[in-house]
Order: structure tokens, then C-alpha cells, then sequence
């Protein structure tokens, strides 16, 4: 539905409105008439203009774009988007924040969501990573309790550093996260200035049938810039969707952002024998045991038309694949497998894929009928079972993931190595004295108002396992000490 200038306004059911800004009432000073059915409808439709806000990642900013392959992976994925140079597949991304409601300033300290959806040939591919190479956590189970932290308390509907701390401290596989989250690297100067991950593993499976593992990374040509935290602050009390009125002024100035996709291919044997669990999120893959393979541009170069139609009802699934890529065992990754169109068969409805921004620009077939807003003809009068004799759609055997071996115990258990120190303490290493003086000053001014000094104490002997000098200087900065065990 578009308008032109002049047309005829008329009721959600076509017919012609006689008017539309007094109310039908009995004489004029008399109460409202339940036979203006016009009113009714227009004030029932505007109760109902909200959707539930994404649990996580509400603030978002889209905009649509194009990928275009720049290197021939065939030999890795017979994925058809990258399969040869040159191929250009249209794609929409939604940057997001985490833990803030859809109302929320941009320019805090969080990670940011980095969700792609590339229009394949052969079905939409779905990235949805974080602008940071690892998480917090690496079990899906603990997914809800953080995320509990993240939001307000129950009683005082207040964000609550007690909490977020206290989880953390107790979790310590969240340090190399904690680590980027309080550097430079937390607050964005803009969303054209970061750099995106998959950060889960992935598997790619080529036409041979051959796998390998995969690390997503999406570099910025725009090269990475950070806010200055006092600017940040300032700036979420102005302008508090700062990002978003950035990212669209940019592309409607027609001064495109792009980033280059890199990949980090990891040979299927390999996962036996790393020194860690190459399928544990909370850490990165050396780039000298796995270097960087480019893969090819994504280019954002035009702004949604409606906000509601394509950014709030865009949804997207860390489970929705296309031929060539597939899951790895990552238990986080696993997780949101089940989580995402779970969420949004709620918040969207069940039939979220067959909406506009949803919908796939390859064919669709298949025997899914009815349900609320069907809206795409419903497969007509096809046949709606399988298998049939009529010809329906079928099978494709080439479809088919690869046979992936698995043994042992059904069990629940954590992951090997508990080495979360190495990681963050090498990321410390590599800073600036300048950058370590602002990590502390981020990590001191937020744990200030932790309540309890047990937590402090717990969190910096983390920080101190990562290195002794960044536990030293957070312990002085909170104006404690550190026990020497
Ligand atoms: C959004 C669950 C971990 C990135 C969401 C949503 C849910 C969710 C329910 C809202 C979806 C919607 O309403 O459309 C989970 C669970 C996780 C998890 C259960 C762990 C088991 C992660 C991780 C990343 C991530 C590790 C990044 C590496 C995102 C992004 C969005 C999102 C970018 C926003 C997508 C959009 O723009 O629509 N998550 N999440 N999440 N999540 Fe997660």
C-alpha cells in the first residue's frame, strides 16, 4: 500500500471515510456513537500497532545491500552465493544493541548486534553474529540467567551492576568478552566503524561432500573508530539514536559503508587436536594457525522504506542455512538453533518468512498451510502432503547435511579447558598504555557500585589470572587488595 498525493481516503476495507476528524456523536454535545465504525477501527488498529520488542537486541538500525564474491571458495562450500567471483546476492543488515529496550540510547557501552541476511539463490542465509569475535558465555543453558543481569531488577526496574558483576565473576569464561566489552572497542563512534563476527564455528561442506570449519569476519573499509566515553554519555542524553541517524543520513548522502568478509577455514580433523576446543565461543582461533581468507565485499547502499515493515519485523535465525553451510557442536550455537524462530513464531507470528523483508527472492516449496496472516495465497489449491503422485516438490539429495560422526556418554558437561585467562590476558598485552589506563578506568567507574566486596574481590583475581598487573591496577583503582593466592 502506497499513496499518492489526493487519493481518496478510505477505510482499512476500501470503502471511502466521510470524515475523519470529528467522531460520530448523538447532537453535538452528545456521547460517541459505537455506529462510527471508522473510529472503532482506527482506535482498535492503533492499540495493536506494537509487537513484542526483541527480548534481546530491541534498538536496531537496518539497512539493505549487496554482497559480491571476490574469491573462488569452491573447493571449501558449495554455498552458491560464494561460488565464483564476481556473483552478487542482495542482503539486509540490522545492528543492534543488547540489553536496552527499543526506545534506548545507542551510544552505551555494550556489544552490538551484527545480524546479515544474504538473498541466496538457493534460500536466505543468515549470519547473526556481534560486532565482537566471542561471547560471554559458551552453553545456551546460561543464556537466560545472563541475560537476566543484563536487564532490570524486578523490584526496582533498575540495571543493576550488582548482578552483572556477581554473574560474571562467577562465570569467568565471560572474561576475554568482559575484556573487549570494557576496552575502546565497547562504545562504536559509529555503526560503519566496527568490525562483525559469526563468532560461533560453522562447517562447510563442498559438492564432494568434503567439510572443514569456519570463522566468519567482516572487516570494516571504514576503519574502526570508538567514542571517547564522556562524548558517549553526553551524546545518549542528546541524541540518543545518534547510531541509527548516523548509519542513514550516510547511506542517503550515498556514502556507502562496506566491509570485507574474511573467513578462517579450520581442516575437520584439526578439532581433535587444537590446543583448545575450537568450538568453545569464549575464544578465538590464532590467526597464525588459521589466517585470514577473503571472501568478498558487502556493500550498504540503501535505507529501509518503512522502519516497521522491514527493520522491527526483519527476523533472523542462526538456523537458517543454505547448501554448503552447516552447524558445528558449539553448545551456544546449538542453542539458538531452537531459539530464534522460536522467538519469532511469537513475536512475529508464524508465518514471518513469508512477509516482504522475510521472503525469500529464490522459490519457495513446501507443504506448510494456514495459520495467523497467511498472506502469500497459502499454496492454493497444490498439493499440501508428501509424499504424492502429483508431481509436488520433493527431496533434493544434494541438500542434505553431512553425515557428521558423534560418540559418547549423553551427558551434561562443560567444556575442557578452563584456561579463560590466556586469551584475555594476551588481549591486555596487546594494548597501548593508553588503552589500559582507559579498560581500567571503564572496569572501576562500572564495578564502583557493586555492593558486595566478595564480588569484587572474585572478579579482579580474574583480571589477575589474565595478567597480575591488570588485576593490580583494577584492585587499586576499587581501592582494594589482592590476596596473594
Ligand atoms: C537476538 C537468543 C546468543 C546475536 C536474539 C533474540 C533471541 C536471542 C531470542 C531475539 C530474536 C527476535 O526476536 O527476532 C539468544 C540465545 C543465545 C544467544 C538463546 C545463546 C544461546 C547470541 C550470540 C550472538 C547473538 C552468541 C552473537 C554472536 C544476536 C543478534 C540478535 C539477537 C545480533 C538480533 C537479531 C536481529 O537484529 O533481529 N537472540 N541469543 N546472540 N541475538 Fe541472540
Amino acid at each position: 500500500m502506497t499513496h499518492s498525493p489526493h487519493n481518496k481516503l478510505t477505510t482499512s476495507w476500501g470503502a471511502p471515510v466521510g470524515d475523519n476528524q470529528n467522531s460520530m456523536t448523538a447532537g453535538s454535545r452528545g456521547p460517541t456513537l459505537i455506529q462510527d465504525v471508522h473510529l472503532l477501527e482506527k482506535l482498535a488498529h492503533f492499540n495493536r500497532e506494537r509487537v513484542p520488542e526483541r527480548v534481546v537486541h530491541a534498538k536496531g538500525a537496518g539497512a539493505h545491500g549487496y554482497f559480491e564474491a571476490t574469491n573462488d571458495l569452491s573447493s571449501y562450500t558449495k554455498a552458491s552465493f560464494l561460488a565464483k567471483p564476481g556473483k552478487r546476492t542482495p542482503m539486509f543488515i540490522r545492528f543492534s544493541t543488547v540489553a536496552g529496550e527499543l526506545g534506548s540510547a545507542d551510544t552505551v557501552r555494550d556489544p552490538r548486534g551484527f545480524a546479515v541476511k544474504f538473498y541466496t539463490d538457493e534460500g536466505n542465509y543468515d549470519l547473526v553474529g556481534n560486532n565482537t569475535p566471542v561471547f560471554f558465555i559458551r552453553d545456551a543453558i546460561k543464556f537466560p540467567d545472563f541475560i537476566h543481569t543484563q536487564k532490570r531488577h524486578p523490584q526496582t526496574h533498575l540495571k543493576n551492576p550488582n548482578a552483572v558483576w556477581d554473574f560474571w565473576s562467577l562465570s569467568p569464561e565471560s572474561l576475554h568478552q568482559v575484556t573487549i566489552l570494557m576496552s575502546d572497542r565497547g562504545i562504536p563512534a559509529t555503526l560503519r566503524h566496527m568490525h562483525g563476527f559469526g563468532s560461533h564455528t560453522f562447517k562447510w561442506v563442498n559438492a564432494h561432500g568434503e567439510a572443514v570449519w569456519v570463522k566468519y569476519h567482516f572487516k570494516t573499509n571504514q576503519g574502526v573508530r570508538n567514542l571517547d566515553v564522556d562524548v558517549a554519555a553526553k551524546l545518549a542524553g542528546e541524541n540518543p539514536d545518534y547510531h541509527t541517524e548516523d548509519l542513514f543520513n550516510a547511506i542517503a548522502a550515498g556514502d556507502f559503508p562496506s566491509w570485507t568478509l574474511y573467513v578462517q577455514i579450520m581442516p575437520l580433523q584439526d578439532a581433535d587436536t587444537y590446543r583448545f576446543d575450537p568450538f568453545d565461543v569464549t575464544k578465538v582461533w590464532s590467526q597464525k594457525d588459521y589466517p585470514l581468507i577473503e571472501v568478498g565485499q558487502m556493500v550498504l547502499n540503501r535505507n529501509p522504506d518503512n522502519y516497521f515493515a522491514e527493520v522491527e519485523q526483519a527476523t533472523f535465525s542462526p538456523g537458517s542455512f543454505v547448501p554448503g553451510i552447516e552447524a558445528s557442536p558449539d553448545k551456544m550455537l546449538q542453542g539458538r538453533l531452537f531459539a530464534y524462530s522460536d522467538a519469532h513464531r511469537y513475536r512475529v507470528g508464524a508465518n514471518h518468512n513469508s512477509l516482504p523483508i522475510n521472503r525469500p527472492q529464490s522459490e519457495v516449496n513446501h507443504y506448510q498451510r494456514d495459520g495467523q496472516m497467511r498472506a502469500d495465497g497459502n499454496g492454493g489449491g497444490s498439493v499440501y502432503y508428501e509424499p504424492n503422485s502429483y508431481g509436488g516438490p520433493a527431496q533434493s539429495e544434494t541438500a542434505k547435511p553431512a553425515a557428521y560422526e558423534v560418540s559418547g556418554k549423553a551427558d551434561s558437561v562443560d567444556y575442557d579447558s578452563h584456561d579463560h585467562y590466556t586469551q584475555a590476558g594476551d588481549l591486555y598485552r596487546l594494548l597501548s598504555e593508553e588503552e589500559r589506563a582507559r579498560l581500567v578506568r571503564n572496569i572501576v567507574g562500572a564495578m564502583l557500585p557493586v555492593e558486595k566486596a566478595e564480588i569484587k574481590l572474585r572478579q579482579i583475581g580474574h583480571f589477575y589470572k589474565a595478567d597480575p598487573e591488570y588485576g593490580r591496577r583494577v584492585a587499586e583503582g576499587l581501592g582494594l587488595s589482592v590476596p596473594e593466592n
